[in-house]
């Protein structure tokens, strides 16, 4: 039976399955370390987004990729329902899985903003980059409400709206020092005419817009993060230079309580 795709949904299909070979080291290199935070790669110790012990809990990760998040959490005790768009991104799943023995953990091919999971299924929810920017905001914030229990806690982390108001419009890399596009329109960021890495439809809101959605949805907001590149790192992320994000912030951790 073939899927009826939102558009956004289908192209990020096909990006993600055509690039998951690029991702695959970085994945297999994550899967061995400790937990490690967005582009600057900050230790758990510093920004704690996963408590350390996790027993009883039962996590689910939107838009796993090669599934590191989902390895973490499972080291730590938690049960792990962990689903992506991208099949070819979860086969490396699947197998880092079964290399570091971690075989119990549910990988399930799909889209995170209808998920085939009952309503209050789980205590945990997290997206590293997955969700967090390539779903619509309020079709993915809403799902992740329903699959939480009364008291759930809901973590994200992705790209910081002013990284993408300093992208420029041609979609060349990497953001520069001036206001390239509205901030009140951010909205949906379509990159299949990029000059740049060409492909791929992400979401971003004004900051003000993210907490009404999250207010309207059913969510206290517990912490907001932006982060700042350490002095240590050098050279150009994805986005942004080590220089502009130890100067601005490029990346946003939201951490929400469902009510
Ligand atoms: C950058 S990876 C995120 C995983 C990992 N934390 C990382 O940073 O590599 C982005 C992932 O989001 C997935 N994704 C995009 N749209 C999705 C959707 N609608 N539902 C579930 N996963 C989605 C992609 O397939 C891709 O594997």
């Amino acid at each position: 039976m073939s899927e009826n795709l939102s558009d956004h949904v289908a192209e990020n299909r096909r990006y993600w399955d055509a690039m998951a070979d690029q991702w695959v080291s970085l994945g297999e290199q994550s899967w061995e370390q400790e937990a490690r935070w967005g582009e600057w790669q900050i230790p758990n110790t510093e920004l704690p987004l996963l408590a350390d012990d996790m027993h009883g809990q039962r996590a689910i990760e939107l838009g796993c990729g090669t599934g590191y998040v989902s390895a973490w959490m499972r080291r730590r005790g938690a049960s792990v329902y962990a689903i992506d768009n991208s099949d070819a991104q979860l086969a490396t799943a699947r197998r880092l899985s079964e290399q570091h023995r971690l075989d119990d953990i549910e990988w399930v091919h799909g889209n995170a903003e209808t998920v085939a999971r009952p309503d209050g299924s789980f205590d945990f929810a997290i997206s590293e980059y997955g969700a967090a920017i390539w779903c619509e905001p309020a079709a993915w914030i809403s799902e992740a409400h329903r699959l939480l229990r009364p008291g759930g806690d809901l973590v994200f982390l992705g790209n910081h709206p002013l990284a993408m108001v300093c992208s420029p419009i041609d979609g060349s890399l990497p953001a520069t020092e001036r206001l390239e596009r509205s901030y009140f329109d951010l909205g949906r960021l379509d990159w299949r005419d990029a000059i740049d890495e060409p492909g791929g439809i992400e979401f971003n809101l004004p900051i003000s817009s993210w907490i009404r959605l999250f207010h309207r949805i059913g969510f206290n907001i517990v912490d907001y993060t932006e982060i700042q590149a350490p002095e240590s790192v050098t050279g150009t992320g994805s986005t942004v230079s080590a220089d502009w994000a130890q100067r601005f912030p490029s990346e946003q951790v939201w951490h929400l309580h469902k009510r």
